[in-house]
C-alpha cells in the first residue's frame, strides 16, 4: 500500500514538472516569436546539438556560426534548460556591456553560483556591486601588486629552469604556474608542500563543475564541488582566524582584506566592510575567474609565437633591449613592454578565452530592432566580434601592430568592458609579461603536434594542452 502511494507521489511530481515545462515552452516559443532561430524540441530543446558542438574541434562557436549564417546575428535558442537568445556586434555588445540602468545582470549557472557563494561580485548588481568590486579591486590596481613582483618573478624563473632541454605541456605547466602566483598573492600559500597540493586538488574540482548539472547527490560532480568548496571554506576561516590573532602575519590580499575591510559574522551593512561570508565568496570568486584564464592566455600566447616567427623576432628585439639596459628584469621594465602588451591583446582576440558574456535582462529592451523581454537569457558572442573583418582586416592574421591604433568602443573585448570590466587585469598583465621575458630570453621551441582544437571548457584552451621541446637559445 505504502509503495503505490509513493509511486503516484512520484508519478504526480513528474507529470506537474513535464507539463510545467511543456507550458513554458510554449510560452517562450509564444514571448520569443519575433525572434529568428528555433527553440528546438520541447524541454531539452537544442541541447543535444549544443553538447555535440561544445566537444568539436572548434568547440562552442561552430553552434553559434551555423545559427548566424541561417538567421542572423541575433537568433534565440533554448539550450541546458535555458531559453537565450545569442547575439554580437557593437550595439549588442554596447548595450550588453554598459547594462545602463540595471538594463541586465550577470547570469551565472546554478552549479556556479552555488560553488562561488551567494555574496561571490558575480551575483551582485547595480550600486551593490559597485561597492563590492571597489572593495575587492582595490588590492588589485599596479600599485598595490608592486610588492608581489619578486615572487612572481622568482617563481617565472624557477619553473622555465625545469623546461631546459625538455618536452612539455604548456597548458598544465602555465595552470601550476598561475594557480601558484594567485595562492601566494592571496593568501600567501607557499608554493610547494601539502597545504599547496590539497588547495590545488580542491580548486580544480570546485572551477570544473560549472557546467555540472545541478544534482546534488553522493557522486555527482556538482556534490564533489560543493564538499570541495565547503573545504576552501574551512581553510580560509582558519586563516583568517590565525589573521585576527596576529598569530600570522603576512603581507597579502587576505591582510589587506582583514585588516582593512573585513568583520565577524554577517552584521549589518557597513560600506566600507566586508562581511566574512563576502570575505571568502570573494577570494573564491578571484580564484576562480583568474585561474583558467590566466592559464588559457600564456598558451595561447605561447602558442601563436611559435607559429607566427616575425612577431617572435620582434618581441625578442622588446626583451634584448630590456636585458642589456640592467642586470635583471625590474618592475619598472614590467610596466614598460608595449609590444609584448599588444602581443598579449592579439592572442586574446584570436584566441577569445571567454567566448560568451551571459547576461540576464533585468527589464525590456530593444537590441538591432529586436524586443528583448525581462528576464530571457541573453548570451554576447565575442568570437564574431573579434573576429569581424570591418573592425579587424583580415582577422584570422595574427598581427599585433594591429593595436598601434585606438580601437572602436566595444570592439575589443579582451578583458570585457564597462562595470564588469576585468579587475584582475594588471594581474594577468604582470605574470605574463614577467613569464614571457624569461622564456624568450632563454629558449626557442617547437610544438610537438599540430592542432588547433579546442578543450570542451567555458573557457577555450588548446585541446592538446599544447606540447613543446624546448631548447636552450
Ligand atoms: C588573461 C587573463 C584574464 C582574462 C582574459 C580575463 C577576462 C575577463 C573578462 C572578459 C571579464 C568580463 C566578463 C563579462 O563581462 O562577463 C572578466 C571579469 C572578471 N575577471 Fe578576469 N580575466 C583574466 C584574469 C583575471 C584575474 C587574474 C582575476 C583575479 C585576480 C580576474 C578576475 C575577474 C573577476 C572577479 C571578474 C568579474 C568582474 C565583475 O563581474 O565585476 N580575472 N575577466
Amino acid at each position: 500500500m505504502e509503495v503505490t502511494v509513493l509511486m503516484l507521489i512520484v508519478i504526480s511530481v513528474v507529470l506537474i514538472l513535464l507539463v510545467r515545462a511543456l507550458w513554458q515552452t510554449w510560452d517562450s516559443s509564444r514571448t520569443m516569436a519575433g525572434i529568428p532561430g528555433s527553440l528546438g524540441w520541447p524541454i531539452v530543446g537544442e541541447t543535444f546539438s549544443f553538447i555535440a558542438e561544445f566537444s568539436s574541434p572548434a568547440g562552442i562557436h561552430s553552434f553559434i556560426k551555423k545559427r548566424q549564417e541561417r538567421y542572423g546575428k541575433v537568433f534565440k535558442s533554448s539550450v541546458l534548460g535555458r531559453f537565450t537568445v545569442f547575439l554580437t556586434g557593437s550595439e549588442a555588445s554596447k548595450i550588453l556591456l554598459t547594462g545602463k540602468d540595471g538594463m541586465v545582470s550577470l547570469n551565472l549557472s546554478y552549479a556556479g553560483r552555488q560553488v562561488l557563494g551567494p555574496t561571490s561580485l558575480l551575483h551582485q548588481n547595480g550600486e551593490a556591486h559597485k561597492r563590492l568590486r571597489r572593495l575587492i579591486a582595490e588590492p588589485l590596481s599596479i600599485n598595490a601588486l608592486k610588492k608581489y613582483f619578486n615572487f612572481i618573478n622568482s617563481l617565472a624563473v624557477e619553473t622555465l629552469d625545469q623546461w631546459h632541454g625538455r618536452q612539455i605541456l604548456v597548458l598544465e605547466e602555465a595552470s601550476t604556474f598561475s594557480l601558484k602566483v594567485i595562492s601566494n598573492m592571496i593568501m600567501s600559500l607557499e608554493p610547494t608542500g601539502e597545504e599547496q597540493e590539497k588547495f590545488r586538488a580542491n580548486f580544480k574540482i570546485m572551477s570544473t563543475s560549472f557546467s555540472a548539472l545541478p544534482i546534488k547527490i553522493p557522486g555527482t560532480a556538482f556534490h564533489r564541488a560543493m564538499k570541495a568548496r565547503n573545504r576552501m571554506i574551512e581553510m580560509l576561516d582558519s586563516i583568517i582566524a590565525q589573521r585576527r590573532t596576529g598569530d600570522n602575519f603576512q603581507q597579502d590580499f587576505l591582510e589587506s582584506l582583514v585588516k582593512k575591510h573585513s568583520k565577524d559574522g554577517y552584521g549589518e551593512e557597513d560600506d566600507d566592510k566586508l562581511t566574512d561570508t563576502q570575505l571568502k565568496d570573494n577570494i573564491l570568486t578571484l580564484l576562480v575567474a583568474g585561474h583558467d584564464t590566466t592559464t588559457a592566455a600564456l598558451t595561447w600566447i605561447i602558442k601563436f609565437l611559435e607559429e607566427n616567427p616575425a612577431v617572435l623576432e620582434r618581441l625578442h628585439e622588446e626583451h634584448r633591449e630590456i636585458h642589456s639596459a640592467g642586470s635583471g628584469l625590474t618592475w619598472s621594465d614590467v610596466n614598460n613592454m608595449p609590444y609584448t602588451n599588444k602581443v598579449i591583446s592579439e592572442s586574446l582576440r584570436i584566441a577569445t578565452v571567454i567566448p560568451w558574456f551571459s547576461r540576464k535582462a533585468a527589464e525590456d529592451f530593444k537590441i538591432d530592432g529586436y524586443l528583448i523581454k525581462k528576464g530571457w537569457s541573453l548570451n554576447l558572442d565575442v568570437i564574431s566580434i573579434h573576429h569581424d573583418p570591418e573592425t579587424f582586416l583580415d582577422p584570422l592574421k595574427f598581427d599585433p601592430s594591429r593595436f598601434d591604433d585606438k580601437l572602436k568602443p566595444y570592439s575589443y573585448l579582451g578583458f570585457g568592458s564597462g562595470p564588469r570590466m576585468c579587475p584582475g587585469i594588471n594581474l594577468a598583465k604582470i605574470e605574463i609579461c614577467i613569464f614571457i621575458h624569461h622564456l624568450v630570453r632563454r629558449y626557442k621551441w617547437k610544438t610537438l603536434e599540430k592542432d588547433n582544437a579546442v578543450l570542451p571548457t567555458l573557457i577555450r584552451m588548446p585541446r592538446n594542452k599544447y606540447p613543446i621541446m624546448v631548447e636552450p637559445l
